[in-house]
């Protein structure tokens, strides 16, 4: 038997529903704030995710499924979605047409990790990028956004954690300091962070092994070295929050593990136990080189991520359970083969009307095939046998009171009709289920 790779998952029959209804309140949440879907490919020119050898990520340098097609042209599958996203910003020239862009994805996203509990290494996100305006309200529309998903989906306690990194100049600046105040401990780091020391600084301060070191937690912070523009900008972010009432902690030690970011980065955590490490929910920030880097015109950005996974898994523990179960209005039980043809063709002409139906195509007991029926959880049972085909009527058996009547073949959608929401048959069910 092939078994699924390490690290991927099944979603099944059931499961799906709530994938579904996750996916609906987050299309609604984008519509609220007049967002537009943007679709890319899963995989990418390796180059657009490995853009520098200076990248220090570990995404980008340890976790990218790298592959060569049968052309012999070197690919990644894509790890996450901004990069991808850029690129066909750029490439399509989106900023040509309007000098705002909002764009929202929904899609898998590949990452060779360590599999646990809320780390896969296919996994499945929804990003927002919002590209063309470098006005420090634009990153707490794009932080509004992921604290109004969470309420949608009726999450608690969940902190939204911020900090800037500055602009390239406050960075360079900081990164200086750091090396200085973290080389006269160069003994006592473990071997990532040394590693790290070289490569990029900052990300030593999100070190899981050393962060509770005491010259760590000394360490210089960010905010003490950020330029005057770049303290009035993330004053500015903060204030909006403020009036918005998004309630915050300003973290100084919260990097993110990306390499293009500057001044916004944030984090959205959940405090639900049985989440372990893996309790960062969404993230996101500012990049103001990504665009150019990829060979745009100046253009800034933001946006930010949820791991869909973990929103669910957060809803499971904390919030609404998003399950639904499908219902179909009319269910068709048969007895004989007549009466199965005959069903067949009710319930195309109740399809047709807007009815969802199906009939049994396995049961041969009557006992059997009303099991079937309340496992797909209809709201009318119809009973058909050869006696009732004679007469041209049915039995329809009302599930909710239990109530049973004989009524003629073609007055099945009338009858329902008459019993639930008449406008929508299809979107409501008036309570039944
Ligand atoms: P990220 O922090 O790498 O950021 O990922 C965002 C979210 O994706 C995480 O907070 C987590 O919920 C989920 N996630 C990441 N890796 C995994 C995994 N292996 N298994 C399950 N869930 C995972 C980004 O990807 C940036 N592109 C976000 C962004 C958009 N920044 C600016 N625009």
């Amino acid at each position: 038997m092939n078994t699924k790779p390490k690290g991927t998952y099944d979603v099944l029959p059931g499961e799906s529903e709530r994938w579904i209804n996750l996916e609906s309140a987050i299309r609604k949440v984008c519509r609220l704030y007049n967002f537009k879907e943007i679709r890319t490919p899963i995989f990418e020119s390796y180059n657009v995710f490995h853009r520098s050898q200076d990248d220090s990520s570990d995404m980008v340098n340890k976790e990218t499924y790298d592959f060569e097609d049968r052309s012999e042209r070197k690919m990644t599958l894509r790890p996450e979605g901004t990069a991808g996203v850029i690129r066909a910003y750029v490439e399509n020239k989106i900023y040509a047409n309007e000098p705002l862009s909002k764009l929202y994805y929904v899609g898998p996203m590949f990452r060779y990790e360590r599999p646990q509990k809320g780390r896969n290494r296919q996994f499945s996100q929804f990003g927002v990028e919002l590209l063309g305006s470098d006005s420090p309200l634009v990153d707490v529309e794009v932080i509004s956004l992921g604290v109004t998903l969470i309420k949608a989906i009726g999450l608690k306690d969940v902190k939204v954690k911020i900090n800037s990194l500055g602009d390239s100049i406050s960075r360079m600046n900081y990164k200086n300091v750091l090396v200085k105040h973290f080389s006269n401990h160069l003994d006592e780091l473990c071997e990532d962070c040394k590693e790290r020391l070289q490569k990029n600084p900052l990300r030593l301060l999100d070190c899981k092994v050393c962060k509770d070191k005491e010259f760590f937690i000394n360490a210089p912070k960010i905010n003490d070295y950020l330029n005057l523009e770049s303290k009035k900008r993330f004053e500015t972010v903060l204030q909006s929050l403020d009036s918005l009432g998004i309630e915050y902690e300003v973290s100084p030690n919260l990097v993110r593990g990306l390499d293009y970011y500057s001044h916004t980065v944030f984090e959205l955590e959940v405090n639900i136990p049985e989440f372990g490490a893996q309790n960062v929910i969404g993230a996101g920030g500012r990049y103001d080189n990504l665009v150019k880097e990829l060979g745009g015109p100046d253009i800034t950005g933001v946006g930010m991520a949820f791991g869909l996974e973990r929103l669910l898994m957060a809803s499971e523990f904390g919030g609404k359970s998003l399950k639904s179960k499908d219902f179909v209005h009319v269910y068709f039980i048969t007895l004989g083969e007549k009466a199965k043809a005959e069903g067949l063709k009710q319930i195309a002409l109740l399809r047709n009307l807007g009815l969802v139906c199906d009939m049994d195509y396995v049961g041969t007991s009557l006992k059997a095939q009303f099991k079937h029926a309340d496992n797909a959880n209809a709201m009318f049972t119809c009973i058909l046998g050869d006696n009732e085909l004679e007469n041209g009527v049915v039995n329809i058996k009302d599930n909710l009171t239990d109530e049973q009547e004989t009524i003629k073949l073609n007055e099945i959608f009338e009858y329902v009709m008459n019993k639930i929401k008449p406008e929508n048959p299809c979107a409501g069910c008036n309570g039944r289920k």
